[in-house]
């Protein structure tokens, strides 16, 4: 449920940026893309484009009728947050 997702700022995001351990964002929810990627339609390498950062903005750019919420539900890791001021 809601209560289990983890609320994840630009500096954690960062850190799942590989193959094995991509997250993106995308319209403020956070995604593990690891297991789409060999599924993407538009191949794993434009996918890998957007690991550990905010994808929204591509993501609309290329395909903004694809329902991510929908497709990426059992991937959802949380939300993404602002960078907490120490
Ligand atoms: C195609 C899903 C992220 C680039 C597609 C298609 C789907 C899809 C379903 C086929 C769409 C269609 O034919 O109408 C997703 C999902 C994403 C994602 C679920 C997020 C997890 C991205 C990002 C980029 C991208 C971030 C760009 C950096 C493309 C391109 C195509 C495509 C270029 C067109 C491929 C072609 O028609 O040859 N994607 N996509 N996608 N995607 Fe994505």
């Amino acid at each position: 449920g809601v209560d289990s997702l983890m609320r994840i700022p630009p500096s954690i995001l960062k850190k799942h940026n590989t193959r094995e351990d991509a997250w993106s964002a995308f319209n403020g929810k956070v995604y593990n893309i690891t297991p789409y990627l060999s599924f993407h339609p538009g191949g794993e390498k434009e996918l890998m484009r957007v690991a550990g950062r905010d994808g929204s903005k591509l993501f609309a750019l290329t395909h903004a009728w694809v329902n991510v919420d929908f497709m990426l539900d059992s991937c959802l890791v949380g939300f993404l947050v602002p960078e907490p001021s120490s």
